[in-house]
Formats: C-alpha cells, sequence, structure tokens
C-alpha cells in the first residue's frame, strides 16, 4: 500500500469510496473538485494498492498555526490494519510542515472507530456540540466532539 499526494484522476475514487464511508451525508463530487481547488491550503492524500485500487483518502486544511484534518476514510473491507492510522499521521507530517502547532477535528460522538483512532494518536475533547448532526428522518440527533492535538 503506498500513500502519495490526490490528483484530479482520484475524484471519481474517492466520490465513490465516499459514498460507502459516508452513507448518511456523503460529500458531492462537486465538494471534492473544490477541496482539490483549494490546494495548495488544501492537502489530500490518498492510498492506493499494488494494482492502483484506492484504498483510503484523507484530507487537510492547512491555515498557518491550526491544521484541520477535512475528511479520512478507508474502504469498508481494507479496515483494522492500520491505514487509518498512516493516513492520520500523514496528515500530521504536512501539518508539521506547513508550519502549525496543531491539528483539529470534528467527530461525532457515535462514531466509535474514529474516536479511537484519534483518541490513539492524542486527541482530546476540546469542546462539544450538542445535537450538531441532526438528521431528517426523525432520528435523535447526534453530538459533535471538537478534537484537538498540539504536534510536536
Ligand atoms: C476511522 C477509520 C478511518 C479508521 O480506519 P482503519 O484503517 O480501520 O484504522 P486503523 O486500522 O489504522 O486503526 C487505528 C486505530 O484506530 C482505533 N480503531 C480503529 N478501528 C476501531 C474500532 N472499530 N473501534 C475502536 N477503535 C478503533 C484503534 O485505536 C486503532 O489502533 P489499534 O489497531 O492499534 O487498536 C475507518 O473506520 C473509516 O473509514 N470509517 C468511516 C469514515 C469515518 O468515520 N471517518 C472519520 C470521520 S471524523
Amino acid at each position: 500500500m503506498r500513500l502519495r499526494d490526490a490528483g484530479w484522476r482520484d475524484l471519481a475514487g474517492i466520490a465513490e469510496l465516499e459514498a460507502r464511508c459516508f452513507p448518511v451525508d456523503p460529500w458531492s463530487p462537486a465538494t471534492f473538485w473544490a477541496e482539490l481547488a483549494g490546494r495548495p491550503r488544501r492537502s489530500y492524500v490518498v492510498a492506493v494498492d499494488d494494482v492502483g485500487e484506492l484504498a483510503g483518502y484523507a484530507g487537510l486544511d492547512l491555515s498557518g498555526d491550526l491544521a484541520d484534518v477535512m475528511t479520512i476514510a478507508v474502504d469498508p473491507a481494507r479496515r483494522g490494519s492500520g491505514l487509518g492510522a498512516r493516513l492520520l499521521e500523514e496528515l500530521h507530517t504536512r501539518a508539521g510542515a506547513g508550519g502549525a502547532a496543531a491539528v483539529m477535528l470534528e467527530v461525532r460522538a457515535d462514531n466509535g472507530p474514529a474516536r479511537g483512532l484519534y483518541a490513539a494518536h492524542g486527541y482530546r475533547v476540546l469542546r462539544t456540540r450538542p445535537g450538531y448532526y441532526r438528521s431528517a428522518d426523525g432520528t435523535p440527533a447526534v453530538d459533535a466532539l471538537v478534537l484537538r492535538k498540539e504536534l510536536p
């Protein structure tokens, strides 16, 4: 598995994986287009296997002292083998190289795997946004947690 910069040719694969990784409220292809158009402030990485198949992706917003993790996702069939950690560590490397002293992100309070990943990488809960994630179908709203990690 190899990590490399995301480019325009990855858009279709990213959008397809996004739909499988975020069945509720996936980002549209147009959103990813705008994210890539926002480079170099935005920085996206993809994980590609030996036959060139997309296995995961992650994106960062670099804004001076502070960087934000915009998104991170791993193909459901390839989870649990360290790829999410590799992608997140690559974002940390890019954030540090871009001059950031800390990284922030938002996560749904009910997203156990993502919370586990972030906790294992030194993120601490900064604040909670109660009921931030609302759905149209009447299911209860879910809190957003704002997390922060200081970079070494
Ligand atoms: C979150 C996600 C990227 C993790 O990817 P992954 O490749 O499975 O993660 P890794 O195998 O690198 O796991 C790294 C660490 O995360 C934590 N973790 C991963 N899966 C977990 C789970 N199901 N439950 C609890 N902790 C988990 C563990 O601490 C793990 O370290 P360990 O293997 O040493 O125990 C993946 O589950 C995903 O794509 N989810 C859907 C998209 C998403 O929710 N993105 C985050 C939005 S904020």
